[in-house]
């Protein structure tokens, strides 16, 4: 009896313990009184940048996965090379191709100007990736805040940890696995794919070499994209062929249609076990929508800094 109560108690004690550690820390309303207009001074930036070039809510949205899977959402993408560290910026899956940081230092600014030194980078990151979303037609969400900034960036761990667009459906579930994503957060999050903009570097192997690809489809993306290596190497090709500046479920009738663009796309619809997942997805929009939801709450509680951890950095590009 009392050996069980120990248990009961220990138990307890340990969940309280993870829980505590993990994400409890981030909430909905972290800085309703410490500056509250932030979500509409956030959403105004952004939607000003998206008007001027639709691309860019895209490349926002990216930004916020490329931060969270390299060592959690701590705005270490934002951080330029220093003489201590190279940073992420110029790891290969961002280098020529993560783009947005000026948007980002707009929004800092302006947000700065409202309550200076109380916002992270990370959280602007998070609140401008769900804004690209809505902005471009896509599902809503309350965006869970309260995430510090790292000191350091690592451009190791971005070559690492980033899943390049050769990989297989294993690789790509045990990626996102690694980080406590299950398979249907990642063919969700993959959704994202719905818009934006590749370059032929990523997807020549493809349309040249793979035969699970539509073949008229290869035909004209081969058009903007030479066979050879180093000849177009950063033409770009829209990720949804029809509608890339729209936030809807596109992006899986291509890939039922062999019309993925990247290779990793359509290891999602290539005969193996995900392949009942795209299908409700391209029947489905709600499924998706509310499923890509709940794997953007999900990708924004890896690991953030909280408490005294980290620091809320004056410009996102430096340390304090
Ligand atoms: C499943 C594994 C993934 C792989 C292998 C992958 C790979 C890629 C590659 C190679 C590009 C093109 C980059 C270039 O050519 O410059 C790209 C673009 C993009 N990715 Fe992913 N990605 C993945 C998952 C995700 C996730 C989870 C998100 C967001 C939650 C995302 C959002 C985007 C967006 C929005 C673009 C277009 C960016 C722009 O136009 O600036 N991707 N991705």
């Amino acid at each position: 009896m009392a050996s069980s109560s120990f248990v009961a108690i220990a138990t307890f004690a340990f969940l309280a313990l993870f829980m505590g550690s993990s994400t409890a820390q981030l909430s909905t309303n972290f800085y309703s009184s410490s500056c509250p207009n932030l979500l509409t001074t956030v959403k105004s930036a952004v939607q000003s940048a998206i008007s001027k070039e639709a691309r860019m809510g895209a490349s926002l949205l990216r930004l916020h996965f490329h931060d969270c899977f390299v060592n959690g959402c701590d705005g270490s993408i934002l951080l330029d090379d220093t003489s201590s560290f190279k940073g992420e910026k110029t790891a290969a899956p961002n280098l020529n191709s993560a783009r947005g940081f000026d948007v980002v230092d707009n929004i800092k600014s302006a947000v700065e100007k409202a309550c200076p030194g109380v916002v992270s980078c990370a959280d602007l990151l998070a609140i401008a990736a769900r804004d690209s979303v809505v902005t471009l037609g896509g599902p809503s969400w309350n965006v869970k805040l309260g995430r510090r900034d790292s000191k350091t960036a690592s451009q190791g761990a971005a070559n690492s940890s980033i899943p390049p667009p050769t990989s297989s459906l294993n690789n790509l579930i045990s990626r996102f696995q690694a980080l406590g994503l299950s398979t249907r957060d990642m063919v969700a999050l993959a959704g994202s794919h719905t818009i934006g903009q590749a370059r032929c570097t990523n997807f020549r192997a493809h349309i040249y070499n793979d035969t699970n690809i539509d073949s008229s489809f290869a035909q004209t993306r081969q058009g903007n994209c030479p066979r050879t290596v180093g000849s177009g190497d950063n033409n770009l090709a829209p990720l949804d062929l029809q509608t890339p500046t729209a936030f809807e479920n596109n992006y899986y009738k291509n890939l039922v249609n062999r019309r993925g663009l990247l290779h990793s796309d359509q290891e999602l619809f290539n005969g193996g076990s995900t392949d009942s997942l795209v299908r409700t997805y391209s029947n489905s929009e709600s499924t998706f929508n509310s499923d890509f939801v709940t794997g953007m709450i999900k990708m924004g509680d890896i690991s953030p800094l909280t408490g005294s951890n980290g620091e809320i950095r004056k410009n996102c590009r430096k340390a304090n």
